[in-house]
């Protein structure tokens, strides 16, 4: 008998869904598993407005399959622009679940992002005052910081203290990749989480970059040494409620991702939970998975538990080389042409 694992149906607390024909290609995928998701903002142009919310919820809604359950949480891209009212008004008609600051440049579509976290306490007291989560791409963007560095200087220089300023205000640090940056979450109150993604999980810079750059490994923060992902592997053992699913999934074509200044991401909708599985079953530590991918985010969201259960199976399969979006290009996803251990049933 196959070795199975069921859990209640999970969330993915941190995922890239884009729009227009990648939407409808990528949709699919995480429908799949997951019952919801927080819908990360960095459209062109980004979705700032509760307006733009509403109209990016639709266009979601009308991309989920046929027979398929699947509720967006919409997050709202904070700019130096943003209007505490706006924001206000989104989250209070329940349009926005939370909002997601990314500092100017720090990633993919982050121009419009924010140059001055700190001329941002007007947003940020309000949303203290609504308990509305505060999403974080947690790296200084500074050319004389290394990009190894990014995420901890940010840590010392930003999160410390706006957690200092704004002491009730629940945050998020998203795809949390260095030992330094869990440190800091294991020792914070219960207002400061993280999201892991499985990449971070499962391979170092060296997977990346040893024998031969493979750029579909490449994503923001960039992976890190071993030390960090130990450091990762050692706080989902432990059964951290701090530390929850949040796949970064983050989809780009095929060509915009092998070419000589490729784009970050990785796109890990089409094998999400089995690779954190694998992850977990290394670590020795399966049977924290359903409270890591299912209980510990959802309840820092405040949201109810999902009706229903998926089963994990061990059970070999090869992941796909391709998701077709349309007839001129696709997307290569995690783990393409490669045996996994773990399928969903
Ligand atoms: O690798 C990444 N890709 N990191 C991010 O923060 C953004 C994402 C994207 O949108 O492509
Ligand atoms: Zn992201």
């Amino acid at each position: 008998m196959p070795r199975t694992l069921t859990l209640p149906t999970p969330d993915d607390l941190h995922l890239h869904l884009r729009d227009g024909a990648v939407l409808r290609a990528v949709l699919p995928q995480t429908a799949r598993v997951f019952a919801r998701a927080i819908v990360m903002p960095n459209l062109v142009p980004p979705v700032v407005t509760t307006a733009d919310a509403r109209a990016y919820r639709e266009r979601i809604a009308a991309a989920v399959p046929d027979g398929a359950a699947f509720e967006p949480l919409m997050t709202a891209y904070l700019t130096d622009a943003t209007d505490p009212d706006d924001l206000a008004a989104g989250f209070e008609q329940g349009v926005f679940t939370a909002a997601k600051l990314y500092p100017a440049h720090a990633t993919t579509n982050a121009a419009a992002g924010v140059t001055d976290v700190r001329a941002l306490a007007p947003v940020f007291e309000r949303m203290q005052r609504l308990d509305m989560v505060l999403c974080i791409h947690g790296e200084v963007t500074r050319p004389d910081v290394d990009i190894f560095d990014r995420e901890a200087v940010f840590v010392d220089e930003v999160l410390a203290p706006l957690r200092r300023d704004f002491p009730e205000l629940r945050i998020v640090l998203e795809h949390v990749t260095t030992a330094h940056a869990v440190a800091f979450v294991e020792s914070a109150d219960a207002r400061l989480a993280a999201t892991i993604t499985p990449q971070h999980l499962l391979f170092d810079r060296n997977a990346m970059l040893v024998g031969g750059i493979r750029p579909h490994l490449y994503c923001l923060p960039i992976l890190k040494r071993d030390r960090d992902r130990t450091a990762l592997r050692r706080v989902v053992a432990a059964g951290s409620p701090k530390f929850f699913l949040g796949t970064d999934s983050a989809p780009h074509t095929r060509r915009t991702k092998e070419t000589a200044c490729g784009c970050a991401g990785v796109f890990s909708a089409p094998v999400a939970l089995e690779a954190y599985a694998t992850a977990f079953d290394d670590i020795g530590c399966l049977d924290r998975l359903p409270a890591f991918a299912a209980g510990f985010g959802r309840r820092f969201y405040g949201l109810a538990a999902n009706p229903g259960t998926v089963t994990l199976e061990e059970a070999p399969w090869t992941v796909p080389e391709r998701v077709a979006i349309d007839d001129v290009d696709d997307l290569r996803p995690l783990f393409a042409g490669e045996e996994l251990r773990w399928r969903v049933r």
